[in-house]
């Protein structure tokens, strides 16, 4: 499909905020935005970019009132001989898909969605930080806008992806590797399977509001989710996946229906089983946990994410307890995560899995 492209003029544009840490995460917006729209029988259609813009919907739209909605979190960088990449931009496309078909949405022209995707970098190129470490974060989403009130799937959908230059996640130093303190809530619950957990939807992170603002009232920075069924087995982190490395052994909670498929959770697996390591998926259970924070035999916790790359956890608080992960820092295979993950999405190693696109 051909997109149209609507350029900003000069004197709206708006001014480039300084690449420093205080850019934070999803503070600012750049110029532009791609926009696509869907129409039961019609299929996807009007691929365009244009200037930012608020979007004008009937309050009856469907995903204001049930909650049709997913989105993706991507990054584009600025890397080796000044050239963008795009890091597994097609896997995120295709993950939004399955979201789709589990909320009754059309599944993605992925094709289109990664040209639109293009055609809006190239339109934002100075958005895209020139720093190591920074990159132009991507939020696709796709909202429900029939107009009506019976619950039911939207005939209507439209899909529109943003970017949005941004630091790490959470505020810490420019290596980005300052470890987050965790807490383990077994009062409220993400997901269920054969709920929406595994669907990257808006309800998944509404449902963690309450748990995140009581860890964030207690000092924590997210909360670490138990499995709903028996409240046993640790699921994931707020924004991440997590690993822990036991006994020399990277492990991290298996893909069961609740978890989210991080696209940088199974970076971390091939990236590590590439590199030798052993990595187990396999459920871990809070008091495998604890007793191995407690006894030593856990040497690393840490987050993964497109948002938070790799986030070392330092303490996990459980039932009135803090507990420190080892020496409280993050730990080398974590560090050597980070910075493998970095070099192949920056451009700077080599990318033997064909991870990263050159977008311009
Ligand atoms: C991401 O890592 O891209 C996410 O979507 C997490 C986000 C909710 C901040």
């Amino acid at each position: 499909m051909s997109i149209s492209v609507t350029i900003c003029p000069d004197a709206q544009r708006k001014p480039i905020p300084e690449w420093t840490q205080g850019l934070g995460f999803g503070k600012y917006f750049s110029d532009h935005m791609f926009m696509m729209d869907y129409e039961e029988g019609a299929g996807w259609k009007n691929p365009r970019v244009v200037p930012y813009q608020n979007l004008v919907m009937d309050p009856a739209a469907m995903c204001l009132h049930y909650g049709q909605e997913i989105f993706e979190g991507m990054k584009v960088y600025r890397g080796e001989r000044d050239r963008v990449y795009g890091f597994r931009p097609q896997d995120n496309f295709a993950r939004m898909s399955r979201s789709a078909q589990r909320l009754v949405m059309p599944t993605l022209d992925e094709e289109t969605a990664f040209q639109g995707l293009c055609e809006l970098v190239r339109a934002d190129e100075r958005w895209i930080p020139p720093k190591h470490g920074y990159a132009l974060y991507i939020r696709p989403t796709m909202i429900a806008t029939d107009a009506a009130l019976g619950v039911r799937p939207s005939n209507k959908y439209l899909f529109f992806i943003l970017a949005s230059p941004v630091a790490s996640y959470y505020p810490q130093s420019d290596d980005n590797l300052n470890a987050v303190k965790i807490y383990v809530n077994d009062k409220y619950f993400r997901a269920v399977r054969g709920g929406t957990g595994e669907a990257k939807c808006a309800g998944n992170y509404a449902a963690s509001l309450a748990s995140q603002w009581e860890a964030k009232q207690a000092g924590y920075a997210q909360v670490l989710w138990l499995d709903a069924l028996e409240r046993r087995n640790v699921e994931e982190v707020g924004t991440m996946n997590i690993f822990f490395v036991i006994d020399g052994r990277l492990v991290t909670s298996p893909l069961n229906g609740s978890i989210l498929p991080g696209i940088t959770r199974d970076s971390v697996i091939r990236l590590a089983r590439h590199q030798g390591l052993t990595v187990d998926e396999r459920p871990v259970s809070i008091a495998e946990v604890i007793s191995g924070v407690v006894s030593g035999a856990i040497t690393e916790v840490f987050g993964t994410g497109t948002a938070a790359v790799i986030s070392p956890v330092s303490h996990i608080a459980f039932c009135g307890h803090e507990h420190q992960v080892a020496n409280g820092q993050s730990g080398p295979i974590a560090r050597r995560m980070y910075t493998d993950l970095l070099g192949i999405q920056y451009g700077r190693r080599e990318d033997p899995f064909g991870w990263t696109s050159v977008i311009l």
